[in-house]
This record gives C-alpha cells, sequence and structure tokens, in this order.
C-alpha cells in the first residue's frame, strides 16, 4: 500500500505528484499512455499498469485528467477497486458532469471530493497556492493536509459538487472583466493617441483603488445594506454616460462602456438612484436572463 494515488500524468497531474512526494508521501501512479509516469517512477512513485492498480494502491485517488467525463470513463473501467476509497477529482469540468461523478462514486460505494485548481503547474505546493475544493466537512477534516500539500492557501467551499463550476464562472468572470476593460480601454488610449506604456503604468494606479471592494461585496450583498455608499448610483451612471460619450466622440466601439451604462440605469429605473452600484445584483437576480 501507498500514502496516495494519482491518475493522470499530464502537466497539471505531475506536479500534483511530486508535491506529495517532496511531502514524503507514498505515492502510486498511473498515466493511460504509460511513458508519462516513467519519470515519476525513476524518482520513487510505484507504477500502476491499470487505473483499478492505482485506486486499490492507496486509501485516497487524485484523478487529474481531461475533464469529469474522462474521469468517469477511466474509474468505470475501475469500478471494482472503487469500494472504501476517497477520490479526489481535480480535473476541471462543468457543474452537471461533476454532480453525476459524485452521484457514479456514490453508488460505486466511494467516497469524494471535487476541486477546481487555481494555478498553474509550477504554482504547485506553493503556500498562496489555491484549490477551491468541495466535499463533507468530515473529509475536508481528513483530506485537507493531502490538499494543503498542492495548494497551501486551499479553501473547502461546501458540499454541492455542482457549485464549483459556478464559484468558477464567477473568479473568471472578475479576470475577464479586467481583460475586457483594458481591451475598451486600450482601444480609447489608441484612438486618443495615448501611448499603450502610458496606459500600462497607470492601470496599477488606478487599480489601486479598488481593493476596498473585496470586502465591499462581502459586507453590503448578502444583507442588502446598500444605503449611503461613498458613491451613488446616480454619480456611477452620471460618470458612466460621460465614458460612453468619449468612447463615441473618439468613433470607437463601445459595446461594453453602453452595457455599463444600461445596467447602472436599470438600477436608477428600479428606484435604486442613492444606493450603492452594488444594489444592480439584487436588479439582476430578480429579473433573470433576458
Ligand atoms: N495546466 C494547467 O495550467 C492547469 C491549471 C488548472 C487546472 N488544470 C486542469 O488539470 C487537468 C489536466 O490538465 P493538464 O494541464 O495536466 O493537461 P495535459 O498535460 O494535456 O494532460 C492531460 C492528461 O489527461 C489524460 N487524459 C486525457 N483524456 C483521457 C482519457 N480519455 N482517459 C484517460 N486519461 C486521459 C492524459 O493522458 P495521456 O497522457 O494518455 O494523453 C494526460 O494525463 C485539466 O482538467 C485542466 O483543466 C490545468
Amino acid at each position: 500500500m501507498t500514502d496516495i494515488s494519482v491518475i493522470g500524468l499530464g502537466a497539471m497531474g505531475s506536479a500534483l505528484a511530486r508535491a506529495q512526494m517532496k511531502a514524503g508521501r507514498s505515492v502510486t501512479v498511473w498515466n493511460r499512455s504509460p511513458e508519462k509516469a516513467a519519470p515519476l517512477g525513476a524518482d520513487g512513485a510505484v507504477v500502476a499498469e491499470t487505473a483499478a492498480d492505482a485506486i486499490a494502491a492507496s486509501p485516497v485517488t487524485i484523478t487529474c485528467v481531461k475533464s469529469h467525463p474522462q474521469t468517469i470513463d477511466v474509474l468505470r473501467n475501475a469500478s471494482n477497486a472503487l469500494p472504501g476509497r476517497t477520490i479526489i477529482e481535480l480535473s476541471t469540468g462543468g457543474a452537471e458532469e461533476a454532480e453525476e461523478l459524485a452521484r457514479f462514486l456514490e453508488g460505486a460505494g466511494a467516497e469524494w471530493m471535487v476541486g477546481i485548481i487555481n494555478a498553474y503547474p509550477h504554482m504547485i505546493g506553493g503556500e498562496e497556492t489555491v484549490l477551491s475544493v468541495v466535499g463533507t466537512e468530515a473529509q475536508w477534516k481528513a483530506h485537507g493536509p493531502i490538499i494543503k500539500t498542492m495548494g497551501g492557501a486551499s479553501v473547502h467551499v461546501g458540499d454541492q459538487a455542482g457549485t464549483l463550476a459556478a464559484l468558477f464562472a464567477a473568479l473568471f468572470t472578475v479576470r475577464q472583466g479586467f481583460m475586457w476593460g483594458m481591451i475598451y480601454g486600450a482601444l480609447a488610449c489608441k484612438k486618443a493617441g495615448i501611448t499603450m506604456q502610458m496606459f500600462s503604468d497607470l492601470v496599477p494606479i488606478s487599480m489601486g483603488m479598488m481593493k476596498p471592494y473585496y470586502d465591499y461585496f462581502a459586507t453590503t450583498a448578502p444583507g442588502a445594506k446598500y444605503d449611503d455608499p461613498p458613491a451613488t448610483m446616480r454619480t456611477y451612471a452620471a460618470a458612466l454616460e460621460d465614458v460612453l460619450s468619449s468612447f463615441e466622440a473618439l468613433g470607437a466601439r463601445d459595446e461594453l462602456p453602453r452595457l455599463f451604462v444600461d445596467m447602472a440605469h436599470k438600477g436608477m429605473a428600479a428606484g435604486l438612484e442613492d444606493k450603492a452600484l452594488t444594489a444592480v445584483i439584487d436588479v439582476l437576480d430578480k429579473d433573470g436572463p433576458d
């Protein structure tokens, strides 16, 4: 027996296996294409012949292949080894597929945790690296140390397998909001003859103002505490209208600033002009999709 098994030895799975070995755990590995297991074998991992052998070798198996359907395929072919084992699925995947995987494992007599890795392979094992993981409290207590070996700042986000995809969508939307903000910002600068260097130098200074907003969302949105904001929705709407006018005056495409203005107007139309801009969350929630 070994302490832990890892199935899927691509760039990420190999990094996960190495982090466990570095932490002093004995590791069994398996990969569909056997040649990827050889370097880990040379460094002391036990190389299993089949996925079922890998699962049988340890109480806990980490899976990191393409996505949940591929994990289900691998596990289905190894189902005789599953009863009594814990599978920690770290392949990225969608909500329904995560739920399907969880139900499959429960049916097969195995316990499960599902996680999303918010990092590149070279960051695995870092103190600030985050894996967001779902599973029961008891599993987090039992397997948290294994997970924190791979990401020191990892978090437990409940016990519903499907919520991880929503969390990923939320965090990716924030990052992409930044990227698309940069793209439209760069477009305005280009049209106005402002250098990209000037723009790039000023973005971090401008973004510094956003730091308090991380807490602001956590303190206002849950209880709908939108009164007495530092800037009201009316103030934001006016500023956003000015931004849109600038894009129009530059002859620039303006889909993003137009979306901002439309959303602020939605909040104003709901009678929230004196409230915080974050009150729009509740307006959109009640609205549902178009
Ligand atoms: N790389 C990153 O930066 C990163 C970051 C966060 C999350 N992730 C997630 O980690 C997972 C793995 O990514 P990766 O970067 O390691 O990808 P990768 O280097 O392309 O490796 C993919 C792995 O999946 C295996 N695989 C694919 N289809 C399979 C199947 N049908 N049956 C069995 N094994 C199969 C491959 O086996 P073969 O060797 O036989 O092809 C290989 O071990 C993905 O879900 C990815 O989204 C990656």
